[in-house]
This record gives structure tokens, sequence and C-alpha cells, in this order.
């Protein structure tokens, strides 16, 4: 298994997940995006129902049992094809974040498995819902995650815990770059090497974020690591 790209905090393979999660098992935490069977035209990957259903079989519920903590944006149409969660929390977008049958979509679904991270450790009860209207920045990927708002996921789902994340469907590379920011490590995994090569790019990218840590370090070591050039400064993250 070569990495297409590795950092300090970040490492990308390119290729089907089904072929990595035994050598990569067990997992900490998993956060992830996965195909909404609604016939988006990724690169390589075909969006069907049919394939989706696959992949939650012999992807998803796979991960449930090989993970402590799986939290899985599905889409409000596909929630009934994932097993039953421990808990369904929400992305509340006042501001609309797509349409469906029933008129605007103003909410999305995150499917959590496992423990509250904060209530496991005696932190007290937080909210399920998280509220943001922020807008995807277009990185030439159909649907990347809005960065603070994936930020913030990330950060309910993990309360003070640093422990690595997995993302077996990365896209654009949106939880990579957010855990990268939170000084977190992450393997990312993408069908399409297009997609990797966006990724990559993202995280070779300087960082001006005054919260993250070692972002320019990071930066110059996917820099030195890599034939291409990195922005010299990038605002992802921050506006
Ligand atoms: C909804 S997108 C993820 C978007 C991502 N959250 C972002 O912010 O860019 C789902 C991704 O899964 C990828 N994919 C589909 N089947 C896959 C497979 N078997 N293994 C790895 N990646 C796959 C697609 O190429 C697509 O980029």
């Amino acid at each position: 298994m070569r990495p297409y790209y590795q950092d300090e905090f970040v490492t990308i393979y390119n290729g089907d997940c089904r072929d990595f999660i035994d050598s990569l098992a067990p997992f900490q935490l998993v956060c992830t995006d996965p195909p909404y069977a609604n016939g988006t035209g990724y690169d390589v990957y075909l969006d069907t129902d049919e394939n989706l259903r696959s992949l939650v079989s012999e992807v998803i519920v796979k991960l449930i049992g090989l993970s402590s903590r799986v939290v899985i944006s599905p889409g409000v149409a596909n929630i009934a094809l994932y097993p039953r969660p421990t808990w369904t929390l929400a992305w509340i977008s006042s501001a609309g974040c797509g349409s469906g049958p029933w008129g605007f979509c103003c909410w999305q679904p995150i499917l959590v498995y496992g423990k509250c991270p904060y209530m496991e450790v005696g932190l007290g009860r937080m909210p399920d819902i998280l509220m943001s209207n922020e807008r995807s920045v277009d990185y030439d990927h159909p649907c990347p995650k809005p960065l603070n708002l994936w930020k913030s996921v990330i950060k309910r789902v993990s309360a003070n815990s640093l422990c690595p994340i997995f993302d077996p469907f990365m896209g654009s590379g949106t939880t990579l770059r957010a855990a990268k920011d939170a000084g977190r490590k992450a393997i990312g995994i993408d069908i399409s090497e297009k997609y990797c090569e966006i990724a990559a790019e993202r995280m070779s990218q300087c960082v001006l974020d005054l919260g993250a840590q070692n972002t320019m370090e990071a930066g110059e070591t996917a820099y030195n690591s890599r034939s291409t050039q990195p922005e010299q400064l990038s605002l992802d993250g921050v506006l």
C-alpha cells in the first residue's frame, strides 16, 4: 500500500477503500461523507442507488464493527439504507442546503455509531444540532463539505480526544484538512486519482489559522515531498 501523498499529519491512498480497510483497521474515529446516490457526476464512481447499497453493506457495516466511533453524513434520502445509528445529529442550515421532493432542504442528518465522546468522559451533555449556513469552496469536486462546518462536526464527535481520523470517501479532502488544522492525524482514501490530487494540493497549502499548530512546517514537509508547488498562503478555514 503505497501512499499517494503523505506528510506529518495526513496520509492519502488512491483506490477502492474496500481494498484498504482490513490492513488499516481498527479505527478510533471514522468520519466520512459517502456518495448520495443522486446521480452526482463524480470522476470515476457511478453514483447509483445500487452502488451505494453495495458500499453500505461492504464498507459501512464493516467499519461500524471495526471502529470505536463512526460518523456518517448519508443525505436525508438515504437514512434508511444505513444500519440503525446510536443517534442522529443534525446540521441545520436555515438558508438551505439543497432541495428535495418536499421543498428546500434546511438540514442534513449525521449518523453516529458509538458513545458520545463528551458524556463518555464526564464532560456533560452537548446539543445534537450544529447550526451553519457556510457554503463550500469550489475545489473542482462536485460536493465538497464546508470546511468550518466539518471542523465543528469533528469537534462534536471528538471532545478533547486527538485520536486519528479515517475517511474512506475523502473526496476533496475536507476531513483531512479539518484534522490537519487541528493538529490531528488523518488517513483518507478516494477511488479517483483526480480527487486525490485535489486533496493533496489542499494538504500542501499553508494555512493562516491562528488556532492551528505546525501548519507551516507541515506544509513545507508536503512541499518537499511533491513536485507540485503549494500555494504560498491560503485562507482555507479562516473566512
Ligand atoms: C460525497 S463525496 C465526498 C466529499 C468530501 N466530503 C469532500 O468534502 O470533498 C464521496 C466520494 O467517495 C468517492 N468514492 C466512491 N466510491 C469509493 C470507493 N469504493 N473507495 C473510495 N472512494 C470512493 C467518490 O469518488 C467521491 O469523491
